[in-house]
């Protein structure tokens, strides 16, 4: 309550100061109060709500803004933009003393009112006291998070101060002249085509870049080198070099866990020891000191020093985890399962990955497995994951279940890959936390963590060491690009300022990953995760919505697969940014003798044809000279003009995996540090995880409910917040009770305690007989 008439009090002031201001309210730019009592419904703005009255001046200025921006000059040629651009500068300037207030909607109570509390109070400060935000990515607040408003007040008056500096600009990128000029920019780059720019021979001479054998191709954008330039003002801007730093450095970016982001910590040479603190601790040290760990361990494993309980060796592999836990690990595994090091590293033994909480899943990971001869690498960061520990208990049952009620059993088949601050959990489950746990630290993010303990454990066991390591070395080869390459040749700084123009500037909010390789097949998803999850966003790092697109959709396949899928879209349908992923060599080349050219040759063909079709398209003219009759002309035109970008690499080896993956990782957080939004958290995820909390509850209710025959069959047994939900509940409650555990009569395991397994199928499980390698270390000779 005191919540609300704060709010009330401060948006009425804030009006009320706005309105009483001449000069200062509604010039060319909207003064809009955000708060969750006003709701807008322009697109813009409907996360925001902006309050009506002030909505509606903001409209009115908006179009008496864009009506002066159209007449202000043509924008038909790069010269008459250029004039053009300058008369908007003046206007944009102008727009840039006027006034805008924006501050965070609250949210729901707890740790969201926290973050909205400080993101507020930081808002404030900025405003008043002139401090260069972008120099401070990291607000740490000496307000506490409980701090009421008039403590705040207290700690600086920031309502008064806020007021009497009303006129300072907005924090918003958009807002700034070097945003704008992109804007401006946009309107002449429109008017061109990607056919006629890549005639320009200067123009394509200079869109390329290339680090350590990879090779970026960037003239199928539309972008000419006025379009990179402007770009490159924005990064200034936007001072992205220090951003860099500041993550590299280990500061604590991701403001709202209060969490330093250095998975570049990860894969840190040893000679940086020392280099890296985190609250006190040597970050890469601690990284060397848990690889060393991975390295003995999973060597131990492999030469068959470390054996399961009845003595056997261990052999299969089984990785629970989910989301990042998951995503990168597996993607990683697809690669190396076909380079030629790994298929040899990896003879005699498995992995296979469990994401799904989906039973079937289990079935699918480990029906044909000897339970004697299987290891369990629990990856889960948290510890807490719903469905990585319900997998992670039914694992534990499965090994029961064949080998015995043994405590033991968990201590010599499970291990664990998680966070420091999991380490009772880990415990608590059974595992054995002096040998078996390999952690990781709250600084490396769950879509990040495939260089940790995450990937390292899982990929050592199967595929050695050595091979994990090459992975780290092509993430720290690129890592040290990106951090230390100019703008105008660093390969993640411009993938990442290409996207930010193809989804902010130019409209395109689809994304596609086309490796051409099969052994990147899982590649497109890990990076749906890792920049979906990064940027899928609306709210600044000022806790103000943004005002402009960001975060793109991904998907992708593997070509000449999705050629014969979605391609037909791509040429014809919605615009969508395409990165083309292709290799000088195959990792497994193959040519037939009476074939010409080898397969990968085929497959490379297709590689390089793809984007000049994209960008070129066809013409009505070329379409008619080849006969085709006039009424089918319309449809076999091609537009063209849709934008890509090709990556060309030596070969698909753990290395260049590795410098693919710091790559993509690279892009995201350019992106993020122009958007100037938090990449790096997801409270996203959250809700929809508390809600199927409590519908669990609700089916656990439900089914002692019925167990007890306490309701008659045809009565709703299961309440909800609204009749959609309540029906179509109460509509599985009652279809499913047959298949409940309860109703066939199984018992339920609970954390540490042995009981037996629900699963139907593994009480008949014979497990397959498999040959020994007889000691040579687990490889077979070439
Ligand atoms: O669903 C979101 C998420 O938190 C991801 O960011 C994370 O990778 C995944 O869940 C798994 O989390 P954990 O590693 O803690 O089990």
């Amino acid at each position: 309550m005191m919540i609300r008439i704060h709010r009330w009090i401060l948006t009425l002031l804030l009006e009320m100061a706005v309105l009483a201001t001449p000069g200062l309210a509604f010039q060319n730019v909207p003064v809009s109060i955000v708060g969750s009592s006003c709701r807008s419904h322009h697109p813009l703005q409907r996360s925001s709500g902006i309050c009506s009255s002030l909505y509606a001046a903001q409209q009115q200025e908006q179009s008496k803004s864009t009506e002066g921006t159209t007449t202000s000059g043509s924008t038909d040629s790069p010269t008459d933009s250029s004039n053009g651009q300058e008369e908007g500068e003046e206007a944009d300037v102008k727009n840039l003393r006027v006034p805008q207030v924006h501050l965070p909607p609250r949210l729901a109570p707890g740790v969201a009112w926290q973050h909205h509390h400080r993101a507020t109070v930081q808002l404030v400060r900025d405003h008043t006291s002139g401090i260069n935000k972008q120099q401070q990515p990291t607000p740490q607040l000496e307000v506490s998070a409980e701090a009421t408003d008039e403590e705040a007040d207290a700690q600086g008056n920031p309502v008064g101060r806020f007021l009497s500096n009303i006129g300072r600009s907005s924090p918003l990128v958009s807002a700034s002249p070097e945003w704008k000029r992109l804007q401006q920019h946009a309107k002449y780059i429109q008017s061109t085509h990607l056919r006629d720019l890549l005639q320009d021979t200067e123009r394509c001479q200079e869109m390329y870049a290339t680090h350590d054998g990879v090779y970026l191709d960037y003239s199928r954008q539309r972008a000419d080198l006025e379009t990179m330039r402007l770009l490159f003002e924005l990064a200034e801007k936007q001072n992205l070099k220090q951003q860099i730093e500041a993550m590299f450095d280990g500061e604590k970016i991701n403001f709202t866990e209060e969490r330093a982001v250095l998975h570049t910590a990860l894969r840190a040479d040893r000679s940086k020891i020392g280099t890296v603190m985190v609250d006190g601790v040597d970050a890469v040290q601690e990284v060397h000191e848990v690889l060393d760990q991975i390295q003995e361990f999973t060597q131990g494993v492999r030469s068959g020093a470390i054996r399961g309980y009845t003595g056997k060796r261990l052999r299969n592999i089984v990785s629970v985890g989910i989301g990042g836990s998951y995503l990168g690990p597996e993607f990683l595994h697809e690669v190396l399962k076909t380079e030629p090091e790994g298929s040899n590293a990896a003879l005699g033994y498995s992995l296979r990955f469990l994401a799904n909480v989906d039973p079937v899943d289990v079935e699918r990971t480990c029906a044909d497995l000897d339970p004697e001869e299987t290891m369990i690498v629990i990856v889960s960061k948290t510890f807490t994951t719903a469905e990585t520990m319900l997998n992670a208990r039914t694992m534990r049952q499965w090994l029961w279940d064949f080998m015995g009620n043994d405590k033991e059993v968990v201590r010599k088949h499970f291990v664990a890959c998680a966070s420091v601050s999991a380490t009772d959990k880990v415990r608590d489950f059974g595992i054995d936390t002096e040998n078996r746990f390999f952690r990781f630290w709250d600084w490396v993010g769950g879509r990040y963590s495939v260089c940790s303990a995450a990937g390292a454990v899982p990929l050592s066991l199967l595929y050695g060491f050595d091979l994990f390591e090459k992975f780290l070395q092509g993430a720290r080869s690129m890592d040290e690009h990106f951090r230390s390459a100019p703008m105008e040749k660093n390969i993640p700084i411009l993938m990442g300022l290409l996207g930010v123009w193809n989804m902010s500037f130019l409209g395109y909010n689809t994304r596609t990953t086309l490796p051409y390789a099969e052994a990147l097949l899982k590649l497109p998803a890990h990076i749906q995760q890792l920049d979906m999850e990064s940027n899928g966003k609306s709210m600044t790092k000022f806790g103000i919505p943004v005002d402009y697109p960001v975060g793109e959709i991904d998907f992708g396949e593997p070509g000449t697969n999705g050629q014969h899928s979605f391609y037909q879209l791509l040429h014809m349908g919605q615009t969508v940014a395409c990165d083309f992923i292709g290799f000088v060599q195959s990792q497994q080349d193959l040519c037939l003798d009476d074939e010409k050219l080898s397969s990968h040759d085929e497959l490379m063909a297709n590689f390089f044809a793809q984007p000049d079709a994209l960008a070129t398209g066809k013409t009505a003219e070329q379409v008619r000279s080849e006969g085709v009759k006039d009424e089918l002309i319309p449809h076999k035109v091609f537009e063209g003009n849709r934008p890509s970008i090709s990556f060309l690499l030596p070969k698909l080896t753990a290395y260049a995996t590795g410098q693919l993956l710091s790559m993509y990782e690279h892009r995201t957080a350019t992106q993020g540090f122009i958007w100037d939004i938090n990449s790096f958290d997801q409270w996203g995820v959250e809700l929809g995880k508390k809600l199927a909390i409590d519908i669990r509850n609700k089916f656990l209710k439900a089914r002692n409910e019925q167990k007890e025959e306490r309701r008659a069959e045809e009565e709703d047994i299961v309440e909800a917040d609204n009749p959609a939900t309540e029906r179509i509940l109460n509509y599985y409650v009652k279809n499913s009770a047959e298949e409940s555990g309860e109703a066939r009569g199984f018992g339920r395991g609970s954390s540490g305690e042995a009981t037996s397994s629900s699963r139907k199928s593994q009480r008949e499980h014979v497990p397959p007989e498999r040959n020994d390698l007889c000691g040579k270390n687990g490889k077979l000779s070439r």
